[in-house]
């Protein structure tokens, strides 16, 4: 194990499990729709997404579109508004067509996924839907109580969590496993 790491939180068989589950879920939910004609899309919101993407997606049986997108969140300040920068937009002209799913490494107050949500079907999307590898409930804006993904890995305490895509300043995202981080890493 890293020996910046104090303890393993989700392994890499649970991490094994919770894709497996999830693809399913996605092949049984959306199977009508692509037999429909509707494209269904895999979206990434970089950069701690792109572990759990890459594995999700190869689970999945039905063909998937895959895209990214980058946000920020507006800084301490006017985070409380909600909004988010959109740093790389998703551009494409068949929305009406495209079932979305957004894909997260973890919700925290979960202001990010709500603000896309909105966003994506403002833009057009035929259905917009969401799934996180791993969720923060304890750290939810007072405001988003009760706010969940569709599909969703685990629930997590509020712990500062690392590996398998995220980061402590850009650190440790090679990680297999999702650990919690030493305080004594970010505390020197
Ligand atoms: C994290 C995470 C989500 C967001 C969740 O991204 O990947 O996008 O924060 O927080 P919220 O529920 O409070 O909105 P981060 O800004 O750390 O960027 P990164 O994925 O590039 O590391």
């Amino acid at each position: 194990m890293n020996q910046d790491i104090l303890s393993i939180l989700v392994n890499e068989e649970q991490i094994d499990a919770i894709t497996t589950r999830i693809a399913a879920e996605i092949d049984r939910d959306y199977r009508a729709s692509v037999e429909a004609g509707k494209k269904l899309l895999l979206l990434c919101i970089l950069k701690g997404s792109v572990v759990f993407m890459g594995d999700l997606m190869k689970k999945i049986t039905l063909p998937v579109e895959i895209d990214f997108m980058k946000v920020s969140s507006y800084g301490a300040g006017t985070a409380s508004s909600g909004r988010v920068n959109i740093l790389l937009d998703l551009h494409r002209r068949d929305l009406p067509d495209v079932d979305i799913i957004i894909i997260e490494d973890i919700i925290d107050s979960g202001r990010t996924l709500s603000y896309l949500i909105d966003y994506l079907k403002l833009k057009g999307a035929n259905s917009v839907k969401t799934c996180t590898l791993l969720d923060k409930p304890e750290r939810r804006d007072p405001a988003l109580v009760g706010f969940h993904a569709d599909y969703a890995g685990t629930t997590i305490p509020d712990e500062f969590v690392v590996g398998y895509g995220l980061d402590y300043n850009e650190q440790y995202r090679a990680l297999p496993y999702v650990g919690i981080l030493s305080p004594a890493v970010y505390t020197k």
